[in-house]
């Protein structure tokens, strides 16, 4: 992935920095984030639709990892970004995020979080509901203050890698059904607002996408929308978000396409359909979380335990788990690994990798194949970076990892590993009640 490659020592190394000694010196668990490849991907997104010439934003969907120093990062490469809740927003606010790129998301903002958006002066508010309508109404009315916003619709098309599947209806918790008139009610109720200004509609279709199909179809769907409102009313919708979801790759199974393969079929089933209902180009937002931060991202643990169940299985355990990794617990995500300080071994056994937390599920990779396992070996488990920090939790009250970025053979600590301190932080005592 990205800069890594194996260094003279034998050990893993990315962005010029050996991962044994980034183990050494910031402990493990540890994520380790290649910064040029998130820079490559960046550029590689906004590359393709500037050659296409059409307008766009692509914002970075934070929640696949939020950090003040990724923030920065994002900014200096001139991405939107799309945060999901007040904690987001605050973390991009603190980093200097510019204000009027951020897009806000969510389908139960508190009244508390639009207040924030207002007065932060916020790009645009993706509106999920009509709750929420009632709620934008009054507080822009109230403050007497316009806002961008975009209406999140589910056109009835859920992608899942491969595959596809188109849905009259979608059961699902997001968005206004484009389907059976909640999409027009929604679009009645906002496009002629005195303060509310409408741009256009969002779909996000699903994650982990491995062809163009789905998201061609759901342009089509939410351009035929957008034009047939255009031509019923006059409003024109200058934008069309197209939400995240392209696939990475996490083991040799997965075969993802290029960032510019996904974005190339998009632009030309938007030029197409737009031209056969001759209505006017609309820019294009993307929102890719996944595929700028996941492969960039690498966990180092330190081997630990070891148990063999005679012949069935021998277990490795490592300093974190599913304390840092809910994936393969909750997903069954499956991961590649390699011993950053044996990284030319032979790959000669079979090893259940097992996390440190008191359940049975708690399994990062099951048979991976690796060298013969010591104490102390230091185990990198690869494409973490998404999903992995961000849904990281305190289970069994461990502390979470550092988070370190490396660029041009630098290392700098970008979120500090907790300390015990940390984890009793927000804790009170309990004293019994005297009646009195
Ligand atoms: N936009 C919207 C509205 C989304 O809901 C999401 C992800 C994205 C963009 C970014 O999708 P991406 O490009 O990262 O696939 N925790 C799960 C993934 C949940 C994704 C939720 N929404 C996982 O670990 O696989």
């Amino acid at each position: 992935y990205g800069t890594q490659k194996i260094n003279a020592q034998g050990h893993l190394e990315i962005g010029g920095t050996d991962a044994v000694e980034l183990a050494k010196t910031y402990g493990t668990p540890l994520f380790v984030y290649d910064i040029a490849l998130f820079r490559e991907r960046a550029q590689a997104f906004q590359k393709t639709f500037e050659e296409a010439g059409i307008g766009y934003q692509v914002a970075y969907a934070s929640k696949a990892f939020s950090s003040i120093a990724i923030y920065q990062v994002a900014a200096e490469e001139n991405l939107s970004l799309d945060v999901v809740s007040g904690g987001e927003l605050y973390t991009a606010l603190k980093a200097g995020f510019p204000k009027e790129k951020i897009h806000f998301h969510g389908n139960n903002k508190s009244l508390e979080e639009l207040e924030m958006a207002f007065e932060e002066g916020i790009g645009c508010i993706v509106v999920d509901n009509f709750h929420e309508i009632g709620q934008l109404k009054k507080i822009s009315k109230d403050r007497k203050q316009p806002m961008n916003i975009l209406l999140r619709v589910t056109p009835g098309i859920e992608a899942h890698t491969h595959d596809y599947i188109t849905t009259g209806q979608e059961d699902s918790k997001f968005g206004f059904d484009l389907n059976n008139g909640q999409a027009d009610d929604a679009f009645g109720q906002t496009h002629e607002h005195k303060y509310l200004k409408l741009l256009g509609l969002h779909c996000h279709i699903g994650s982990q996408i491995f062809d163009t199909a789905a998201f061609r179809m759901a342009a089509e769907k939410l351009i035929g929308k957008m034009s047939a409102w255009h031509g019923e009313t006059g409003y024109l919708c200058p934008v069309l978000n197209l939400g995240g979801g392209f696939g990475i790759r996490y083991t040799a199974e997965d075969e993802p396409l290029e960032p510019s393969v996904y974005v190339k079929g998009m632009i030309e089933t938007v030029k197409e359909t737009a031209a056969a209902a001759v209505f006017p180009l609309p820019e294009i937002w993307i929102e890719p979380g996944r595929s700028l931060v996941g492969d960039a991202g690498t966990t180092l643990y330190t081997v630990g335990s070891m148990k063999e169940v005679p012949g069935t299985r021998k277990y490795a355990a490592v300093d974190g788990g599913m304390s840092d990794n809910i994936r393969p617990a909750l997903y069954g995500a499956k991961y590649s690994s390699l011993v950053a300080n044996k990284a030319e071994a032979a790959l000669t056994e079979h090893y259940t990798i097992a996390g440190k937390c008191c359940e049975s599920g708690d399994k990062l990779i099951e048979d991976a194949e690796l060298p013969p396992l010591e104490a102390g070996d230091i185990l990198s488990v690869f494409c973490t970076g998404a999903y992995g920090y961000s849904m990281a939790s305190n289970y069994n009250r461990l502390a979470r990892p550092a988070v370190v970025f490396v660029e041009d053979g630098g290392h700098q600590l970008v979120v500090k590993r907790e300390t015990l301190e940390d984890l009793i932080g927000q804790d009170m005592s309990y004293r019994k009640q005297v009646k009195s």
